[in-house]
């Protein structure tokens, strides 16, 4: 980036930070307008919250304030690709982001598109996409390589649900019987469900209380005061034995 571009980010950023929920409200909604299809992969339940909106903005506008020394985000980009990776998050879709979240920066900012400050700001959404995407293909295939491990979503039964004090557990194998990556207490995995009456797919992250060898169990509690997107409630209220969820590897917090 030139040092004019370096200058136009960073002179923007308390502006957009201040208009936060602005910046991030009107990104969500254009962006789940233009790519329904995006409604399978963020969290609608998240979304309600407002938890998730306000972190992926405010992670592109701690980096744009970093864009200088982005070593200082080390931890963050840690952080982000870890729950990417669970999610399945693909190259591709940096692109759909990049393109609503420039567009919702034009916006809160009042300038055109076609301005020398958008064209900034891509160059700095681009550079930190290129970071993300680069951890998150050794990440995939870091898994890949493990034994039992996988990249993605992978098919599973639920093979047993047992009652246990104010929740359910849910025991799910691998419907290719093929071997499962062990995982240590403390890792999460993500699992997506069927969202009832809705043309839709729903993820959600459930950490082991336990190490986990040939099948996994997780611990579902009710969820109070959730949206009919809580995949606990979800799995809780209409799963039975035998029924599939996907699932993704396991993975270290981060
Ligand atoms: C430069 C681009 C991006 C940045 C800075 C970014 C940042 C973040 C951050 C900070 C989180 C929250 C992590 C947490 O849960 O603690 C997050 C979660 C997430 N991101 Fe990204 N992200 C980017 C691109 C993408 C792309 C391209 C997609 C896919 C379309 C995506 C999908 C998600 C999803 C689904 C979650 C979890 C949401 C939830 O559970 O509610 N992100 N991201």
């Amino acid at each position: 980036m030139t040092p004019e571009h370096i200058k136009l980010v960073t002179d923007t950023v308390p502006v957009l930070r201040e208009n936060g929920v602005a910046l991030t409200s009107y990104f969500y909604k254009r962006m789940l307008n233009n790519n329904p299809e995006l409604k399978n992969v963020f969290n609608l339940d998240h979304q309600s919250t407002g938890r998730q909106p306000r972190a992926l903005a405010a992670a592109v506008l701690a980096y744009a304030e970093h864009i200088e020394n982005p070593s200082v985000l080390a931890k963050a980009i840690e952080h982000i690709t870890t729950k990417h990776v669970s999610l399945n998050i693909q190259a591709d879709q940096y692109a759909i982001v990049g393109e609503n979240l420039l567009h919702s920066i034009s916006e809160v900012l009042d300038v055109p598109m076609e301005s020398d400050l958008i064209a900034a700001w891509k160059e700095a959404y681009l550079q930190l996409a290129d970071i993300l995407i680069n951890v998150e293909k050794s990440k995939y295939q870091g898994l890949t390589e493990q034994n039992g491990g996988w990249a993605g979503w992978r098919e599973f039964e639920i093979t047993a649900i047992d009652a246990s004090e104010n929740a359910k557990k849910f025991t799910l194998k691998a419907t290719d019987k093929q071997e499962i990556l062990a995982a240590k207490a403390g890792q999460f995995i993500s699992v997506k469900v069927k969202v009832p009456n809705h043309d839709l797919e729903q993820p959600q992250q459930f950490t082991f209380a336990e190490a986990q060898n040939d099948a996994y169990q997780i611990e579902v509690k009710p969820e109070v005061d959730h949206t009919e997107y809580s995949v606990a409630n979800i799995l809780l209220d209409t799963y039975k034995v035998g029924d599939k969820v996907l699932v993704s590897a396991p993975i270290a917090k981060s």
